[in-house]
């Protein structure tokens, strides 16, 4: 069968969704080309808002026209609204064929073997704390980044937040299954690496914690730079800060999440640091590596948010002046501690509040990408421009998307580059030399 996934949400997604791809292919499923090729379609689904729920809701039900037009064909619902909403999903649109939970994936052979020969509906999403999907090598579909998961699942309970129900708790994959992925996607041309986890400062495994991983990822030599996605301010540790410092591929990179500028509120909020805590690790992230880059997500309108409450945020933000920032519109979710206070924030303030959030972000940004003008940055040259075919396109280090003039042969080098202008979001420059390709 031809499988097409749509994945939403976190890289933690679409990280799963190579996983699935992986367990399919050993059953002779194969990739669809595109959805039109689609014998079965899977909808990789995130929970975290309720937008992200609906937009896959949408989706799901424009592809039954599709359906009705090639009735063999399967369409299944995978990732955290599946778990979420298990059978519910089959009762709010009877098309669709499966609803598979996340610690279920290696159950989806079986299952779209079941449905090709009798056409019941079929769920599958009990928890299972110890899956890990070891001995599965994902099917690394980016070009030049490849994702790799460390650990599964998160402790946390941040009282807004659905991912604990839906991932489970923490589990961390044994180190030697990583290193070896990594040593795996370094022998297939991704120099850049990064380690996928919902709160990897967690990570442990045996007597390796994060920073002696990521020590040891250092050491893999077809690697050249590593990231890592998403760390928790309370578990930021100065050993990891001196780790990332002398690991040389480990980028100047964090993305950190803030949450919230007030102390009250990240108490509700259940986030375990204060903003001062915050403050701190920002400044020493900075001093051990110049140049460093960092990014965060914000949440607008939390129950209880006063206006003088939001103010500390937006002046947070100010203050620390965030590379860039993911700014949400709380947004309740059924089953989490913050759904059930009674002081919700009415919604137009949420949207007015995150306005603001936004406009200053863009500014910050805008002056921060100025700021770079007359630096030398290393890029990863990842494919030609989509403005012009004489330009190409690729990441520096601190994650900043950069274009310079050159040709197609540059692909997939690293180049020194000097920085020259910064048009929105995007750096201008020129190249000097090709360090490495
Ligand atoms: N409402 C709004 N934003 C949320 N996030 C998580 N849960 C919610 C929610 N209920 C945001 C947080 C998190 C990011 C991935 O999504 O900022 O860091
Ligand atoms: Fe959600 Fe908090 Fe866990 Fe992140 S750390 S996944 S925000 S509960």
């Amino acid at each position: 069968m031809k499988v097409y996934i749509e994945t939403y949400g976190c890289q933690m997604n679409v990280a799963d969704s190579e996983l699935v791809m992986s367990i399919l292919g050993k059953e002779q499923h194969t990739a669809a080309a595109s959805i039109d090729e689609a014998d079965v379609i899977i909808f990789n689904t995130c929970s975290v808002r309720q937008h992200a729920e609906d937009r896959v809701l949408g989706r799901i039900s424009a592809e039954m026209t599709r359906k009705r037009q090639k009735p063999h064909m399967k369409i299944g619902v995978i990732g955290c609204m599946a778990q979420r909403l298990g059978d519910k999903l089959h009762q709010m649109n009877k098309g669709i064929d499966f609803v598979v939970g996340v610690d279920q994936y290696q159950q989806l052979p079986a299952i779209i073997y079941g449905l090709e020969q009798k056409e019941d509906f079929v769920t599958a999403t009990a928890v299972n704390h110890n899956e890990t999907y070891n001995n599965l090598y994902p099917v690394h579909t980016g070009d030049f980044n490849a994702f790799v998961t460390i650990m599964r699942g998160c402790n946390n309970f941040c009282s807004y937040c659905i991912v604990p129900y839906t991932r489970g708790r923490e589990r961390s994959r044994p180190v030697e299954e990583i290193l070896q992925e990594v040593r795996e996607v370094g022998e297939k041309g991704f120099r850049d690496v990064t380690l996928l986890g919902q709160n990897v400062n967690s990570y442990h495994y045996r007597d390796v914690d994060f920073p002696e991983l990521l020590r040891r990822v250092n050491e893999i030599s077809s690697i050249r730079r590593i990231r890592f996605v998403t760390s928790h301010p309370k578990d930021l540790s100065d050993n990891l800060i001196s780790t990332m410092a002398s690991c040389e591929k480990v980028c100047e990179h964090a993305h950190i999440a803030m949450q919230s500028g007030d102390n009250a509120i990240l108490k509700r909020m259940n986030r375990g640091y204060t903003f001062e805590h915050f403050l701190d690790i920002a400044a020493k992230l900075r001093k051990a590596m110049p140049g460093f880059a960092l990014t965060t997500d914000i949440i607008a309108g939390f129950p209880g948010e006063t206006e003088e409450q939001f103010m500390a945020t937006y002046h947070a933000m100010e203050a620390i002046e965030f590379d860039y920032a993911f700014t949400f519109k709380y947004s309740p979710r059924t089953g989490t501690k913050a759904a059930a206070f009674t002081d919700q924030v009415p919604e137009a303030v949420r949207l007015e509040r995150l306005q603001r959030l936004i406009e200053l972000q863009q500014d910050i940004t805008l002056r921060k990408y100025q700021e770079q003008t007359g630096t030398i940055k290393e890029i990863y040259v990842e494919k030609v421009s989509k403005k012009s075919d004489k330009e190409v396109a690729g990441k520096s280090r601190d994650f900043k998307i950069t274009v310079f003039p050159g040709t197609s042969d540059l692909i997939g080098k690293f180049v020194k580059v000097r920085i020259v202008d910064a048009v929105g979001w995007t750096l201008k420059g020129e190249m000097i030399e090709v360090v490495d390709g």
